[in-house]
């Protein structure tokens, strides 16, 4: 019996299965690793001091760990993993730390942006079923960065919400709000993973993007982003959030899209 296999057996008596399950594939990968690239006592000193800086840089504010997990690709491992498209829905990427709930509600081409600084655009599109018909009365959060790559929340002084919305779909399953063009922006540096993308030479910024996400009853949510075409960071997003088909033109000071939300299973 080898090391790992013993450690494994110690969770056979786990009340949950799916646990012994989650624990035997994480200790059987652990050993693996640290045998494979031969981890040194100094190399595992010092991941444990990473790890250990990455939990005190966590506050109801920031979370590094969610930030390491990022920079990973676990974050989007685990949405392509959760929310597939069956070819037809529009394709997850990450939340990020800037989502906050309750935001204003605008309608019908409103401009969301409330004072934000940037060039004026205007955002359309629909939310439809996987058969095309419209999904009326979807709710919509949308939230991006201003013109010099800061959301609203990264200012200490400011006392409102700017460039963050919830919207709704008309009857039509359409949605319409007068904006700025979002500006590429770096992550949060300052801890550590700030230090390990500095380690490995590796860019903080992700490319220009709008934040949205869609429910509707009987409808999976969805959790996106759409991204400006020729973006310089669009192939080098830090939290690797980029798909193809998220990419849209913001030429002519226009953007559209036409999202669709994949079906719930019916209740019994
Ligand atoms: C964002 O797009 O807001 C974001 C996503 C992941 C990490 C940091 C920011
Ligand atoms: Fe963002």
């Amino acid at each position: 019996m080898t090391l790992a296999d013993e450690v494994v057996s110690s969770f056979d008596g786990a009340a949950s299965p799916r646990l012994a399950e989650l624990m035997t594939g994480l200790v059987r990968h652990l050993h693996a690793f640290v045998a494979e690239v031969g981890l040194t006592e100094q190399e595992w000193t010092t991941a444990i001091d990473f790890l250990t800086r990455t939990g005190q840089k966590c506050d109801e504010k920031r979370q590094e760990f969610i930030l390491l997990s990022d920079v990973l690709g676990a974050s989007m491992a685990v949405i392509n993993a959760n929310h597939p498209t069956n070819g037809a829905a529009t394709e997850s990427t990450v939340l990020g730390p800037f989502f906050v709930p309750d935001a204003p509600e605008f309608g019908p081409d409103a401009d969301i942006s409330a004072g934000a600084p940037g060039t004026p655009c205007h955002v359309r599109g629909t939310v439809r079923t996987p058969t095309g018909a419209p999904i009326p009365n979807a709710d919509i959060d949308v939230w991006q960065s201003d013109e010099t790559g800061h959301y609203d929340v990264q200012y200490a002084d400011l006392d409102h919400p700017r460039a963050r919305a919830r919207l709704h779909t008309d009857a039509a399953g359409r949605f319409s709000f007068h904006t700025i063009h979002p500006e590429a922006y770096p992550i949060p540096t300052d801890g550590p993973v700030g230090e390990l993308l500095n380690a490995a030479s590796r860019s903080p910024m992700r490319p220009a993007h709008i934040h949205f996400k869609i429910t509707a009853p009987g409808y999976h949510p969805l959790t996106t982003h759409l991204f400006a075409a020729g973006d310089p960071h669009l192939s080098s997003d830090a939290v690797f959030g980029v798909k193809p088909s998220l990419i849209v033109n913001f030429s002519s000071h226009q953007a559209t899209y036409d999202f669709t939300l994949a079906e719930l299973p019916p209740t019994p």
